[in-house]
């Protein structure tokens, strides 16, 4: 933009008709001479890109990518009990819900557009265990809470992850191998089969393995068709890297309190943020063992992969903006050093334009208010 110095440098790239033409020149004049410059001075274009971007019916007409509340689903914390909310710190806007709660939220995300849920189950110390076993208790929390979104709003559809964090005392996806000191891959996914028929009796729509261990689509398939559950759906979280931006969530569900570390490492598991050729292999993998929907997580600062994957796949497409994602623009945006609107939905659009078909976000419920 021009200030109003006496005179601005301006500089111009000008292209010609072939790449070895372009050049670029810089010239100096004051502002006064500056509309008799323009006046006199024309290029020669056939095309004028800015044609399309001057008015904003025009550049509706030529907008490529839309977010609407159907392609936003909308994570959601739920504690036991008939308390109040509990406000999340690193999470400003996000809060944890009793039960009643959860319903009364789901009515009002369905009024606005929302017709999905991802439940995270925070339990109380007591609950939890070395091998989570209370995960594997019929009367946990988080399949009651899937039975009373079905019972009030059969229209919701409900989604659950196949994961122990939520239950475990050191914090991790999955049963420590004592020997190894690691997790042990297929002992863990016993449970999570289990885990995944439970959420299907209890009526989710889909389950979602989440600890990016071996084998788990598979298993999990067979354990819900073995037991009459082939139309519950798994929603794979393929690629999910060992992201420092899944802070805020384990302060959320109390995975890192419970284990005593911010910083849980869990590197033997999730992909290495530097790799693209083994995402796409887990995608692949996840994709042959029959996964409905695959998923790539985080999702902002993994753009490139999303991409790749659209264009590899024909399945739906899932991104999460993980909590740390949410975290930073709000953090920002209280500072008044960025506008939240304008910054949520523009990296709401970016994960859309990279070519996902639906994106968790916490910021679903606000984003389709401010459509209404
Ligand atoms: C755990 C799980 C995590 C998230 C979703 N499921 C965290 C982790 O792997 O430690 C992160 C979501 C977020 O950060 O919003 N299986």
């Amino acid at each position: 933009m021009l200030k109003c110095d006496d005179v601005e440098m301006v500089r111009l790239r000008v292209r010609g008709l072939a790449p070895w033409q372009t050049f670029t020149f810089t010239f100096t004049f004051t502002l006064s001479s500056m509309t008799a410059m323009s006046d006199s001075y024309r290029l020669d274009l056939t095309r004028r890109p800015r044609r399309m971007r001057r008015t904003s019916a025009l550049r509706e007409l030529a907008n490529e990518t839309a977010v609407l509340p159907q392609h936003l689903i909308q994570p959601v914390f739920v504690i036991d009990g008939e308390g109040s909310a509990e406000p999340i710190e690193s999470m400003p806007g996000i809060e944890r819900l009793t039960i009643p709660l959860l319903i009364e939220e789901c009515q009002k995300l369905l009024k606005l557009g929302i017709s999905a849920v991802a439940l995270f189950p925070k339990l109380d110390a007591q609950c939890k265990s070395d091998d989570g076993r209370e995960a594997t208790n019929p009367g946990t929390l988080v399949l009651r809470a899937i039975r009373a979104i079905k019972q009030e709003i059969p229209g919701m559809a409900v989604i659950t992850d196949l994961a122990l964090d939520p239950y475990t005392t050191h914090g991790h996806d999955g049963l420590l191998d004592l020997s190894t000191g690691d997790l042990a891959n297929d002992a863990t996914v016993e449970v999570l089969a289990e885990m995944a028929v439970l959420a299907a009796e209890a009526g989710a729509d889909l389950v979602a393995p989440s600890d990016m261990m071996d084998g788990r689509v598979g298993a999990i398939r067979e354990a819900l068709d073995g037991n009459g559950h082939e139309l519950t759906g798994i929603m794979a979280y393929s690629a999910k890297f060992a992201s420092a931006f899944y802070g805020p969530f384990r302060d959320a569900v109390g995975s890192s309190a419970s284990a005593g570390t911010k910083s849980l490492d869990k590197r033997t598991y999730q992909l290495n943020p530097a790799n693209r050729r083994e995402a796409l292999m887990e995608i692949a993998l996840d994709e042959e063992e029959g996964a409905d929907i695959l998923m790539v997580k985080p999702a902002g600062p993994y753009l490139d992969i999303i991409r790749e994957v659209r264009e590899e796949t024909e399945l739906p497409l899932a991104a999460y903006q993980v909590s740390g994602e949410y975290a930073q623009i709000m953090a920002a945006a209280q500072n008044g050093w960025l506008d939240l609107e304008k910054c949520r939905d523009e990296s709401l659009l970016a994960i859309r334009r990279a070519g996902a078909d639906m994106v968790l976000t916490y910021f679903a419920k606000e984003y389709a208010k401010s459509l209404v």
